[in-house]
């Protein structure tokens, strides 16, 4: 890939997981608005939850490349960006399963805590114009049944995954008010949409429905998630690498009519695959589970013209049929890892709920 005048060439950590191989697909997409102004230049580690798969089809593009490699890698790090021709990092690559981090903490702070230092380090000392740190909702904690976070709520992690990204954020955040390094951090709610892997709430859900399989639904299935659609998420990113002010948070949310119990977003995943209620097991709940995440988007609104455009209705319709169509990429990482971890995690559950 050689950089073209008047294009930017932006790297792009944990794009072959599920949001970074979205974000990539979108940016070379004509969906996106800027599509011609960028080359995208992927790393990524392909740990358990990365898989070149979901890349597939870009190899051929001019404005692709992929580099396998891990964040925590300072030498490749700074081999790659000390050609000066990338200018900004949009930061996916984390270990982002909260079940995983309550059995394997250390792994979420090396990547998230130590990997995301490393790149920060990185692109100052190779005077990068911008790094997006992709953040979530959930360094915010868990909500009672009303309000909604702000950018100015106090952060309240529960789990290893959320405390080890509020880390990341403050050391994000802490780059930009030491060094004056233009950092913006976003946070955003649950994310769903095609090329997820198949232990978060719905791929999993749609998979197990899929082969007449139980739906393990966490203690009495009234969580509340705010879902966004990836595309959305996607564009909202766009705007804030585009946008976004230096040292700035920006929250970014599904609708409030996409404020949905767990119950019944596994009740929708059933209708929509005409399978019968009977699947669900309610098993033993996460512990430290939060209760409800909503968001106030109202500043990335206000500030960058961004709000979600697919409903929770559209959005799981089209998502439901891209599993549909798409059995082979299920069956490729529905071995391996995959097992291990639902045979420790959802099996267990789900005879210990049978007896
Ligand atoms: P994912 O687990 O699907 O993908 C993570 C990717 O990072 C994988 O491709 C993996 O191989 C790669 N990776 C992991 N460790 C690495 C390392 N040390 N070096 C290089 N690559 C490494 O995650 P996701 O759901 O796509 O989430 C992406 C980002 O978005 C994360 O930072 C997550 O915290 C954040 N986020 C996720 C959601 C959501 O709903 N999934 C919502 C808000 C924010
Ligand atoms: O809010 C943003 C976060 O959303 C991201 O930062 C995380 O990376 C992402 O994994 C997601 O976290 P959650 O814990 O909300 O997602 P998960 O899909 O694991 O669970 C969604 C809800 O469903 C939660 O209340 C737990 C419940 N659940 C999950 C699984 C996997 C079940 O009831 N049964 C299950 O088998």
């Amino acid at each position: 890939m050689s950089k073209q005048k008047n294009v930017k060439k932006i790297l792009v950590t944990g794009g072959a997981g599920f949001i970074g191989s979205n974000f990539t697909r979108w940016m070379l997409s004509s969906d996106c608005p800027s599509n011609n102004k960028y080359e995208i230049v992927v790393l990524d580690a392909l740990t358990y939850a990365g898989n070149l798969g979901n890349l597939k089809g870009l190899e051929s593009t001019n404005s692709f490349e992929f580099v396998k490699g891990d964040i925590r890698d300072e030498v490749l790090i700074n081999n790659l960006l000390k050609a000066g021709e990338i200018s900004a990092i949009v930061h996916f690559a984390a270990e982002s399963h909260v079940d995983r981090s309550i059995v394997d903490p250390l792994s979420f702070v090396r990547t998230n805590v130590e990997g995301t230092q490393v790149l920060l380090h990185a692109a100052r000392m190779n005077k990068l114009e911008k790094f997006i740190h992709i953040s979530t909702d959930e360094v915010y904690g868990s909500l009672g049944p009303t309000g909604s976070f702000v950018e100015t709520t106090p952060l309240d992690p529960s789990s290893a995954y959320s405390a080890s990204k509020a880390a990341s954020d403050l050391l994000a955040l802490a780059a930009y008010r030491t060094h004056g390094q233009h950092v913006c951090v976003t946070r955003c709610t649950n994310n769903y949409g095609p090329y997820q892997f198949p232990e978060k709430l719905i791929p999993l859900f749609i998979n197990n429905a899929l082969n007449d399989k139980p739906l393990p639904l966490y203690g009495n299935g009234k969580n509340i998630r705010s879902w966004l659609y990836v595309d959305d998420h996607s564009d909202a990113i766009l705007r804030v690498l585009e946008n976004g002010r230096a040292g700035e948070v920006y929250n970014i949310g599904g609708s409030s009519s996409a404020e949905i119990e767990n119950k019944d977003v596994t009740v929708k995943i059933l209708k929509e695959l005409g399978k019968p209620s009977t699947l669900i097991r309610h098993v033993e709940d996460r512990l430290g589970h939060d209760l409800r995440y909503s968001v106030d988007y109202t500043k990335i609104k206000q500030e960058l013209g961004w709000e979600p455009k697919v409903s929770f209705d559209d959005g799981i319709k089209k998502t439901i049929a891209w599993y549909l169509a798409n059995n082979d990429w299920s069956k490729s990482v529905l071995s391996g890892e995959y097992l291990n971890f639902y045979d420790l995690n959802y099996s267990a559950r789900l005879k210990k709920a049978a007896n």
